[in-house]
């Protein structure tokens, strides 16, 4: 079986996108990273932060796993910052170390997103089409998710459900 893990990148730990991804794990047995816990700063093309959390987080997710979902909140219409400096910071192993990086090559992207409105507007995915072609990673797709009074509705859940068992799961 793969072996995937979602990324948290909500700047609350217990908000609207970890009761997503709650449900997520809940279907998928992935780990979880709350980035939010991690001291991770700007990159730097000194790499003056190269002693921040990143580059051992960076070998830990290319070492252990294969499959990578990104879970977002949206934040003035795109990924949230942490989120961002994040796939900043991967190119630290494309300047460097290049044979770390590399490893994205065999790797697999998905997306969750996560706002109050009921869907994402045109251009909210191409950061991560992108940036998964540049990586040489496989793009699985994207499941917009919506809390709406703190809740989950069914049909939300079942969504989750069907994104993880038709577009992650299946692709393993
Ligand atoms: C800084 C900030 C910016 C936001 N910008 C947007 C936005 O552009 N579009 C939107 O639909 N919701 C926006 N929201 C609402 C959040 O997407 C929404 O409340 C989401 O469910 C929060 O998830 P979280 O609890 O994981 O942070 C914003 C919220 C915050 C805190």
């Amino acid at each position: 079986m793969s072996r995937g893990v979602i990324i948290q990148a909500s700047s609350r730990n217990n908000g609207d996108t970890h009761k997503m991804v709650s449900v997520l794990q809940e279907h998928t047995g992935y780990d979880i990273i709350n980035l939010n816990k991690k001291n991770i700063g700007h990159f730097d093309y000194e790499f003056k932060n190269a002693q921040d959390d990143f580059k051992a987080l960076f070998i830990e997710i290319t070492d252990k796993y294969e499959t990578i979902v990104f879970a977002t909140p949206i934040y003035w219409y795109t990924m949230s910052g942490l989120l961002k400096v994040f796939l900043d910071r991967i190119s630290d192993f494309l300047y460097r170390e290049k044979d770390i990086g590399r490893r994205l090559r065999e790797m697999r992207m998905a997306v969750l997103s996560c706002s109050n409105e009921v869907s994402v507007f045109d251009g909210f995915l191409m950061p991560f089409e992108k940036s998964a072609e540049y990586l040489g990673m496989e793009y699985l797709g994207h499941i917009h998710t919506c809390v709406e009074n703190d809740t989950i509705s069914k049909e939300m859940e079942l969504m989750i459900k069907e994104f993880a068992n038709k577009r992650i799961l299946a692709h393993v």
